[in-house]
């Protein structure tokens, strides 16, 4: 990561959130909001990620754009290995964004969060800036691949992410979700920003 993390992140977000507007056209905005699991809370920087259920995502306004929060299970921690030749960057080191100062191991560089039980990352697609949606089962559904190990799917051009966020080959995403700036303030209540 640069030397102004949050500025790095934030101008490449305006370049991708830039180009969303053809994109949300398209597919209406309200379309990649659907999962259920989700929970919305708008205006907050800082967020108590122990109020989402295991295996459930919230999704937290931050500088009017939204940044998904997994509480992930065992499951779906253990759903991170076994499909690195499907992803385009597996141990996220394509970009800056895509990575976090703390991103120290190989592990972290697989779970991309600083208690890899809880993902804290952007729920920004990184083809053109829709809104992807949330997949987790692996049964997946008809848009998924086969073998879906659990993830996000953008319906706008059909991008797949998994639940670290990171991109699938053959989709026109070029990057991993990218990871906000944030720290933990408490055991549980993160600050994003
Ligand atoms: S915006 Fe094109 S696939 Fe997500």
């Amino acid at each position: 990561m640069g030397d102004n993390p949050r500025r790095s992140f934030l101008y490449t977000m305006a370049s991708v959130m830039g180009a969303a507007g053809a994109c949300a056209t398209a597919v209406p905005f309200v379309r990649a909001l659907e999962p259920a699991a989700d929970t919305v809370a708008s205006g907050v920087t800082e967020f108590d990620v122990s109020t989402v259920e295991p295996g459930m995502m919230a999704t937290v306004m931050w500088r009017g754009q939204p940044v998904f929060v997994v509480h992930r299970t065992q499951q779906m921690l253990e759903s991170l290995y076994g499909h690195d030749e499907l992803l385009r960057d597996p141990l996220s080191e394509a970009i800056p964004e895509v990575q976090a100062d703390w991103m120290k191991t190989k592990e972290q560089r697989i779970t991309r969060a600083i208690k890899p039980e809880f993902l804290v990352v952007s729920g920004v697609c990184t083809h053109l800036g829709c809104i992807p949606a949330f997949e987790p089962d692996r049964e997946g559904g008809g848009d998924m691949p086969k073998d879906w190990p659990g993830g996000w799917h953008c319906a706008c051009h059909g991008s797949n992410y998994d639940l670290s966020g990171r991109v699938f080959k053959g989709v026109p995403a070029p990057y991993n979700l990218f990871i906000p700036p944030y720290r933990y303030l408490d055991e549980s209540t993160i600050r994003i920003g």
